[in-house]
């Protein structure tokens, strides 16, 4: 790169670093039209786009370089930032990795890796990562937050000890830091230790950031054992927007999950080759009406997570998707409408379930069934929800029992079996059904 260049590229960084774009982009496409798109021409394009907002626009230039020989550890840099900051969490947690491959001095790369590994809840790799870097961080901040990335890690994969013993002296050092109380709530809860926990999550919240809030007033709640309404639901579409692109590699292929095959069974039992409508409440991606795909009948979708329904409407299953709270498409919903009403692994972000059912028994039609999963609070039988540290909603096995009797399900069936694995432990759960008769007048 000729001098001139290299001194004109500062100073379009600077221009782009005040704001003024226009300026940057116009002296930009001066340079290109002398030395014409060369890779540093490219990559300041993109990052002067990606400063601009337009991260989706940074990649579509960074793209045209993927390609390029030499591979450069920049180009990947800045995708893995863009990427981020679309919430593409598995594109970027790659393109960080090829960065810090083609660089193994790029540590900002390896800790954007790792923090995009928490973020898609492969907390065994996050963990791996932060001990390596922690070794070589130059800065205590660095060192801290490292060191913060593994207590979270252990807490997620069931080390609540040692999980607990790194938070004590990070405390010591930062003693009003959000994250690191929300942490310690959550293992102090765990241990059952409640009253300590509530204190702590109600310290975290005078420190937290506005987006961190929802998460901490349920929090507390939960650890006062009031479940309400379960997550709140910005809580849960955040949570799903952020695993939308590898749920179904990660719970399928690494966590075994199995309801769908096994409510596809329970539907094709049931319904026998009579062809049936669904309503699919809190449909995720799509894996139930996968299993259903060689079926007839139509078939409607509801999610709160805009990126799940994404993924969801690629394949192309499904007559309608909404993005909606369950409670809200069951009461917007016509009575008599459908014939299959479920709900996979989706019950336990939301607290109880009598009016769902009731609307459930409402919204479908004759001989319908309505058939869902529950994690079961086995130490409680006639809970009609329990939160618990994670944040899961438990459900009794007699109380959801009664409920469906009550409602006026009949041939009630409560099946146990292993819903998925978390932290190589089975995730005891139920397969409920129960099917619409109407008396004989
Ligand atoms: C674990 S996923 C299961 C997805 C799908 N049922 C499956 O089996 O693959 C739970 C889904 O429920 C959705 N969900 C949770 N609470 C919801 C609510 N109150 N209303 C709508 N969707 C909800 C989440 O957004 C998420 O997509």
């Amino acid at each position: 790169m000729a001098l001139l260049t290299s001194i004109e590229i500062s100073r379009i960084r600077d221009l782009a670093r005040a704001g003024d774009y226009r300026a940057a982009g116009e002296a930009l496409n001066a340079i290109e039209s002398v030395d014409g798109a060369t890779t540093e021409v490219l990559q300041l394009g993109a990052e002067i786009v990606a400063m601009a907002g337009n991260h989706r626009g940074a990649l579509e230039i960074l793209k045209k370089l993927v390609g390029r020989s030499p591979k450069s550890a920049r180009t990947f840099r800045l995708a893995g930032r863009s990427f981020e900051a679309i919430n593409d969490f598995v594109n970027a947690r790659r393109a960080y990795l090829e960065a810090s491959d083609l660089d193994p001095s790029d540590d900002f790369s390896l800790a954007h890796a790792a923090n995009m590994f928490e973020a898609t809840n492969e907390f065994a790799t996050a963990l791996t990562l932060a001990k390596r870097l922690e070794s070589r961080a130059p800065s205590a901040q660095q060192r801290f937050d490292l060191r913060l990335m593994q207590a979270s890690c252990l807490y997620h994969l069931g080390n609540d000890d040692e999980s607990f013993a790194m938070i004590e002296p990070l405390l010591a050092q930062s003693p009003e830091d959000p994250r690191l109380l929300t942490l310690q709530g959550r293992v102090l809860m765990r241990f059952g230790q409640t009253d300590r926990a509530r204190e702590i999550f109600q310290t975290a919240l005078q420190h937290a950031p506005e987006s961190e809030k929802a998460t901490l007033r349920n929090l507390i709640d939960f650890v006062d054992g009031n479940v309400g309404d379960g997550l709140d639901t910005k809580v849960t579409e955040s949570l799903f927007d952020r695993y939308a692109a590898k749920f179904d590699s990660h719970l399928v292929g690494r966590l075994k999950y199995s309801a769908p095959e096994l409510i596809s069974r329970v539907a094709r039992e049931h319904f026998k080759s009579r062809s049936f409508d669904l309503l699919d409440l809190g449909c995720g991606t799509g894996l139930v009406a996968e299993t259903l795909a060689d079926l007839g009948g139509g078939r409607v979708g509801v999610d709160l997570s805009e990126k799940m329904l994404r993924e969801a409407q690629k394949k192309a299953l499904y007559f309608r998707l909404h993005q909606v709270d369950i409670r809200q498409a069951l009461n917007d919903t016509q009575a008599e409408s459908f014939d299959f009403i479920t709900a996979a692994d989706v019950f336990n972000y939301v607290g109880k379930i009598d009016d769902i059912s009731r609307n459930a028994w409402r919204v479908l039609r004759d001989d319908g069934m309505f058939c869902f999963t529950l994690e079961l609070d086995e130490s409680n039988p006639n809970s009609t929800a329990t939160a618990t540290p994670s944040m899961r909603i438990l459900h009794g096995e007699t109380a959801v029992r009664a409920l469906l009797t009550e409602v006026g399900f009949h041939d009630v069936e409560i099946e146990s079996f292993v819903m998925r694995y978390e932290a190589g432990e089975p995730v005891n759960s139920a397969m409920c059904s129960g099917v619409k008769r109407r008396a004989l007048q």
